[in-house]
């Protein structure tokens, strides 16, 4: 379906700062994320409830998202991303009303990411799944490595079309297809999507998240565009990354999508300035300049 408009999931709170080195306080998060919302962001992933011994840095996961009700009643999505029940427990205790689950397209990651393989993996996610649909909450499914990863070189596209659909199968709302080292380029996109789509899963379902490893998220996201993806994850100030990518950009800037959607016509509904002005204040919290074209761009203009 052609609209004039796109969805941006934000994953900035979430995918940023779960591997910067610095540990943000917990109030600077919740300002951070009611920035994010003032720009015009409708969908913020706000934190996530796994082990904080693997991720300390959003350890406080339950006290940002209690004081974020304000953003939440306000009518934004605050997803929080979930990898087992004992994450779930924790999520809805803390108010949660949108989880994302989280899987691998190979092995490899399943091992690094879960300590775990991938059936294991998808064993943790599906009860998840069903408990969460059955109290009505809505439930994205993520996928890494969809384009390749460090160990294993290239990902097979009919593997991921047929793990997406398994997704969807145990009652995701949406997949997000992650380029978690950032090694797609446009061509390959749309191969794995028009593979996604034939194994069964409606366009609308699916959710593009690319990473800038190579510089090469924009001219991603534009491929996706032409197979009828309408929403894309990004991360303001092109904050976070992935441990096992060999560069020092991270995911997609959410100003990076938005100057080029706006070039489209495409409606994002964000305040770019705004944007671009919160990303210079985390840029000061992360002791480190923005890797984004945009936000260097526009903080100079
Ligand atoms: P494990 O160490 O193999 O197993 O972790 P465990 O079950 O023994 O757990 C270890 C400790 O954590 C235990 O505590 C558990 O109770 C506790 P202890 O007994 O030692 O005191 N624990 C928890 N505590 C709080 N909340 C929980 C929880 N679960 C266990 N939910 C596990 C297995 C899956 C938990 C771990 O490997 C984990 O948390 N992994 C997540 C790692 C992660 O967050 N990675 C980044 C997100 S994925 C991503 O960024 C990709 C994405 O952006 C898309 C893309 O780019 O591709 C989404
Ligand atoms: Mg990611």
């Amino acid at each position: 379906v052609q609209t004039d408009s796109i969805r941006i999931v934000e994953v900035s709170a979430r995918d940023g700062l779960q591997i910067e080195p610095t540990i943000v306080p917990t109030q600077t998060k919740v300002d951070m994320i009611g920035q994010l919302a003032a720009a015009g962001l409708r969908t913020i992933e706000a934190t996530s409830f796994v082990s904080p011994k693997w991720v300390p840095q959003l350890a406080d996961a339950a006290q940002v998202l209690a004081q974020l009700e304000p953003v939440a009643q306000s009518g934004v999505d605050l997803p929080v991303l979930v990898p087992n029940q004992r994450g779930l427990d924790r999520a809805l205790a803390a108010g949660a009303r949108s989880i994302a689950v989280f899987a691998s397209a190979t092995e490899s990651f399943a091992q690094r990411n879960w300590n775990s393989d991938l059936a294991g993996v998808l064993a943790m996610a599906s009860p998840v799944i069903t408990e969460a649909k059955r109290r009505g909450l809505p439930v994205r499914g993520y996928l890494s490595m969809c384009w390749g990863d460090p160990w294993e070189g290239p990902t097979d596209p009919a593997r991921v079309a047929e793990l997406a659909a398994q997704l969807i199968r145990l009652g995701c709302d949406e997949v997000s297809l992650g380029d978690t080292i950032g090694v797609a380029t446009a061509g390959v996109v749309v191969r794995l999507v028009r593979a996604v789509v034939e194994a069964g899963v409606e366009v609308d379902r699916i959710a593009l998240h690319f990473h800038d490893t190579y510089g090469q998220a924009v001219s991603n996201v534009q491929a996706g565009l032409g197979e009828q993806v309408r929403t894309f994850d990004a991360s303001a100030g092109g904050l976070g990354g992935c441990p096992y990518a060999q560069s020092a950009t991270g995911n997609l800037a959410t100003e990076d999508l938005v100057w080029f959607c706006d070039g489209l016509g495409l409606r994002t509904g964000v305040d770019l300035d705004r944007l671009v002005r919160l990303s210079e204040q985390l840029a000061g919290v992360l002791g480190r300049p923005s890797p984004s074209a945009v936000v260097r761009a526009l903080a100079g203009a």
